[in-house]
């Protein structure tokens, strides 16, 4: 037995005795995914957790979504096995700054993207997820003015997709995914001119800026699918294709090669890793069922606003 077996057993021993339950993002590391009871998305995460009989859930993500499982899970114990496992995302904006925002838009209908903290969600009428943002705003009167925070590439993504003209679009983004680039792409399609190329909306190549100048003709966005997480693992395993391309947290290659074993994929860039999404390991899981660590609690107040948002996230399919 090796070490890795060693803490694995240990793990799914702790863990059948606590009656904890194990849920996992698709950007996890490759063994903490293999350990999980449930791999997914953010909306699937969110799903899970609000209907789990476990009495603790191991929250392998990051802070933002632990929060969200608390939220919806107030009687289950939610433990994050890194407390510093935090979201440069949901890090680009506060309540502060949301309720002035929202006073210079009087009467907007505030959505905010999952990746937001508690107090933002208090703040907000519906939560979405890059699964089903679309679907969310186009839930919304068209008369009314839209605020979409915070994520600019995923919002201009879906302004595009909704055809509105009155949704403002917070200036907010994440650093793994707005570091990838074009020549990125251009490397990859090169490399490998048959593979279809698919897309996570938070990419600043979905911009409809790059898109609308003319910019992309060097990297050959026409043909890209944008997808959420876990929109690439279902589109991955329905198409005829056996060469995929991807564009957002490499993490997500592990599952996309456990669910397809006989087809391939190419990350479009090894750089494009989340440092917060990789602080989970199997030592820190194994401690986190050992000592309670760490407890991930959300004032009621906040918690009480902050649920109806994301109750309409996990109803919007
Ligand atoms: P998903 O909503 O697709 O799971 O993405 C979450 C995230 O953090 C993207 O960087
Ligand atoms: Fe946040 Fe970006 Fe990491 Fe996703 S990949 S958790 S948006 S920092």
């Amino acid at each position: 037995m090796n070490a890795t077996t060693d803490i694995t057993e240990e793990i799914r021993e702790l863990k059948e005795k606590r009656n904890a339950v194990i849920l996992a993002h698709s950007y996890q590391r490759p063994e903490v995914q293999d350990i999980a009871d449930f791999v997914g998305d953010s909306l699937g995460l969110a799903r899970k957790a609000a209907n789990t009989d476990a009495e603790v859930i191991v929250f392998c993500g990051v802070h933002f979504m632990a929060e969200t499982a608390s939220i919806l899970s107030p009687d289950k114990k939610v433990l994050l096995p890194d407390i510093d496992a935090g979201c440069s995302l949901a890090a680009t904006i506060t309540a502060d700054e949301l309720r002035k925002w929202k006073a210079e838009h009087p009467g907007a209908v505030v959505v905010s993207y999952v990746n937001t903290s508690a107090d933002v969600k208090a703040e907000t009428d519906y939560c979405c997820t890059s699964s089903n943002a679309v679907h969310v705003v186009n839930a919304i009167p068209r008369d009314k003015e839209v605020l979409f925070c915070p994520d600019m590439f995923l919002g201009l993504h879906v302004k595009r997709q909704t055809g509105r003209t009155n949704m403002h679009i917070w200036a907010g983004e994440c650093h793994v995914h707005a570091g990838i680039r074009p020549e990125h792409i251009q490397v990859q399609r090169d490399a490998h001119p048959h593979a279809e190329f698919l897309m996570h909306p938070e990419c600043g190549c979905v911009s409809q800026l790059l898109y609308m100048q003319g910019l992309n003709e060097s990297c050959a966005m026409e043909d890209a699918k944008i997808l959420s997480t876990e929109g690439m693992v279902n589109y991955a395993k329905e198409s005829p294709s056996n060469e995929f391309i991807i564009a957002t947290e490499t993490g997500i290659l592990h599952r996309l090669k456990k669910v397809n074993p006989t087809k391939s994929f190419h990350a479009v860039s090894g750089c494009a890793e989340c440092k917060f999404m990789k602080m989970i390991t199997l030592p820190k899981i194994l401690r986190a069922l050992h000592e309670d660590l760490y407890v991930i609690t959300v004032p009621p107040a906040i918690a009480e606003r902050a649920l109806q948002a994301i109750q309409r996230m996990v109803a919007i399919g």
